[in-house]
């Protein structure tokens, strides 16, 4: 199978921005607490009438731009969301309107929680291997704000709402990403009910569990990556982890030996966005000129299903 690379990234952040001082007004919490337990100051929530898919959208032009890739020449558009804004269409059928895309292109949402980007990546470089066009257009977004629970401290203080897209290539010759996945269905620790369930539309979490989930996860598949790769630690340029909880990445860093200029936490400001994180980290690190060309990324997401995952991708 041929391998994708990066060839652009973009993202697109909702104009509201709720800080910690904001939450203390709204439940029994403090700044010192979430910023000590979880790295997190602010995040960014839709304002009234701002909408997910326009955010989207405005992530993936970017995207495309950055890559300077032309929507006709996207074979596959894919969204991962947990969050959609309307189930029918799907997030990737509005891009395909909003943007042109080719209408003979798979388009569709895939929903692995906050290791969807991924799980995305991943289905991409398969749909391009069959696909006469060479470029695939991959993002995630969420409206987290949406399904907060506001009487829940344990969680209403973690989630924000972003988008963050990459536009990748596929060409012969080029290595797989070699991306591990995995899923254990588990709706004790992370749920989120359907739009017609009779329970509220809440998302809640066992955050304790999640996160003994998470530090487990997370080195599982760094050292699978590694070893399906042949790589070593020396040979990543940068690693790239999902932003759920600074405390989480903190762990990885320290037993892998990570030094500080190999990763990057933007968890501060954005919170936890779900299966926008890393790709919202990605384009802030391709911004700020610390990923282009030939850099070789591992990033790993783990989250609700519950599922996790991994992969080695480059940059073209
Ligand atoms: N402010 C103040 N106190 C709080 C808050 C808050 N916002 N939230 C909880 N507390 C209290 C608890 O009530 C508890 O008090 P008690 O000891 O008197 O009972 C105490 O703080 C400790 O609570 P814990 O829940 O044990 O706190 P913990 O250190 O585990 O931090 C957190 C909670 C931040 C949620 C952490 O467990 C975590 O990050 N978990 C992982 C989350 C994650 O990775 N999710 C991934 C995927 S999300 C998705 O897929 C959509």
């Amino acid at each position: 199978m041929n391998g994708i690379k990066i060839r652009g990234t973009g993202r697109g952040v909702p104009s509201k921005l709720v800080t910690n001082r904001d939450l203390e007004k709204i439940v029994d919490t403090s700044d010192e607490w979430i910023t000590a337990r979880t790295g997190i100051r602010t995040r960014h929530h839709c304002a009234e009438g701002e909408r997910i898919s326009a955010i989207t959208a405005q992530a993936a032009r970017r995207a495309l731009e950055d890559a300077g890739v032309s929507p006709d020449q996207i074979g596959a558009c894919l969204v991962a969301t947990a969050t959609p804004e309307t189930l029918v269409p799907s997030a990737a059928c509005a891009l395909q309107r909003d943007l042109g895309l080719p209408q003979d292109i798979p388009c569709f949402d895939l929903n692995a929680a906050c290791t969807g980007f991924l799980f995305a990546l991943h289905t991409m470089e398969c749909l391009l291997n069959a696909s006469p066009r060479k470029f695939g257009l991959v993002v995630g977004a969420e409206n987290l704000s949406r399904v907060i629970n506001w009487a829940d401290r344990g969680t209403c203080i973690l989630f924000g709402d972003g988008a963050g897209a990459a536009v990748v290539e596929c060409r012969e010759g080029w290595p797989s990403i070699s991306a591990v996945l995995g899923c254990h269905g588990n709706s004790e620790l992370l749920y989120l009910p359907g739009p017609e369930s009779e329970e509220h539309g809440y998302l809640s979490m066992e955050g304790t569990r999640v996160f003994k989930f998470a530090v487990e996860a997370v080195p599982w598949c760094v050292d699978q990556v590694l070893k399906k790769t042949g790589r070593t630690v020396e040979d990543i340029d940068f690693f790239v982890f999902h932003q759920a909880n600074a405390r989480i990445i903190d762990l990885a860093v320290r037993k892998y030996h990570i030094p500080p200029e190999k990763y990057y936490k933007n968890i501060a400001e954005y919170g936890n966005t779900s299966a926008a994180s890393i790709p919202l980290v990605l384009s802030e690190l391709r911004e700020q000129g610390k990923i282009g060309p030939g850099s070789r990324i591992l990033a790993v997401g783990f989250g609700g299903g519950l599922t996790w995952g991994g992969c080695l991708i480059e940059f073209a």
